[in-house]
């Protein structure tokens, strides 16, 4: 497997910083270790998160119109690819790829989801990236001349600061032989339907949410008892996303990689934001990015989209 190695170091580091911030915050690339990346499969499978089964339905029902950027020969390189699963709609309908690069920080999750693949998919070469996409990729160099379709699914670029997509997408747009980018986004929509898309009666969000507090207690030496601390989810109008908190329940002290870190009661850790979007505001983003939007694709409900991006004309 192709991989930029991730060290505890840069978690220690990086969630040092975050906590010794006011207001606390932790980057949320950091809710994938193998254990956050299961639970998040549960999310995919809740009654209230109606992104995946939305996206699900517009690939299937609409895949006709992507038939034109996965023809024979090209390369399909995924950022942020999880388990995977909306790409084998990909897979199958597409006739002799060049090969499938997942590219994911949650490495021994992506080993695994690549094992399955090649067992259901033995013609495609399948070439796993460990790799953090807001960093340069480094992709497999025999594959620098074949033509390369991109799919970022999942909404997953509204995780990301505006800057550091349209800087992302920039990077992608620079890509060796890039042809285009198929892009899953979150639409705006009513505040109960996102609220409780993100906060579910089950409690699975809570518990993805709450694992970052385990992550920091196994990896990185911290003590957080996760009984103290309440997951919280907030529609943020103004700039247009779903935050999630990790909420302090008293006054305490934690360790954290040996420095002592106070909350007092009722302050939050902002662990994630999640950006909602109007057409205009994505196209926005795109073209800051170099790309263009060739077609946008989406349910009647109007919930969620998947656009075809192409490298905008100079
Ligand atoms: N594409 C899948 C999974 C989305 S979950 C779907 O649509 O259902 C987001 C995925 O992005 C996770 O697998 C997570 O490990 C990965 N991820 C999050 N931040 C990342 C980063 N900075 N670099 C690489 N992968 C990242
Ligand atoms: C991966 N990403 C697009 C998910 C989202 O909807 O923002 C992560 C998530 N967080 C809570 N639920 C799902």
């Amino acid at each position: 497997m192709d991989s930029a190695v991730i060290h505890d170091t840069d978690f220690a580091a990086s969630a040092l910083e975050g906590l010794q911030s006011s207001p606390k915050w932790l980057d949320s690339k950091w809710l994938y270790d193998a254990q956050g990346s299961a639970i998040f499969e549960q999310i995919t499978q809740l009654p209230e998160y109606y992104p995946t089964r939305t996206e699900t339905r517009i690939l299937k029902e609409q895949i006709s119109a992507l038939t034109d950027v996965l023809e024979p020969g090209t390369v399909l390189v995924e950022l942020g690819s999880g388990a995977s699963v909306k790409t084998r709609i990909l897979l199958d309908a597409a006739d002799k790829l060049k090969a499938y690069v997942p590219v994911d920080i949650s490495a021994d999750f992506l080993e695994e989801t690549a094992e399955g693949l090649r067992d259901a998919y033995p013609e495609t070469p399948i070439r796993p990236v460990v790799g953090d996409f807001t960093q340069d990729i480094t992709l497999p160099a025999a594959l620098d001349a074949e033509p390369k379709t991109a799919f970022f699914p999942g909404s997953t670029i509204g995780n990301l600061p505006h800057d550091t997509a349209a800087a992302m997408l920039d990077r992608l747009r620079h890509w060796p032989s890039i042809e285009a980018l198929i892009l899953g986004l979150d639409l705006v929509k009513d505040t109960t339907t996102l609220v409780a898309a993100y906060d579910d009666a089950a409690g699975v969000t809570a518990d993805f949410n709450l694992n970052l507090l385990r992550r920091m207690n196994r990896e990185i030496g911290a003590d957080f008892d996760l009984s103290a601390f309440r997951h919280e989810a907030r529609w943020n109008a103004e700039l247009s996303r779903i935050e999630m908190h990790l909420v302090s329940q008293r006054s305490q002290t934690v360790t954290v990689a040996g420095q002592p870190i106070r909350f007092a009661e009722g302050e939050s850790i902002h662990t994630e934001n999640s950006r909602k979007y109007t057409r205009e505001a994505f196209a926005a983003i795109a073209d800051r990015g170099g790309w263009e939007i060739a077609d946008f694709l989406t349910d009647t409900g109007q919930l969620f989209a998947v656009a075809v991006l192409r490298p905008k004309r100079a």
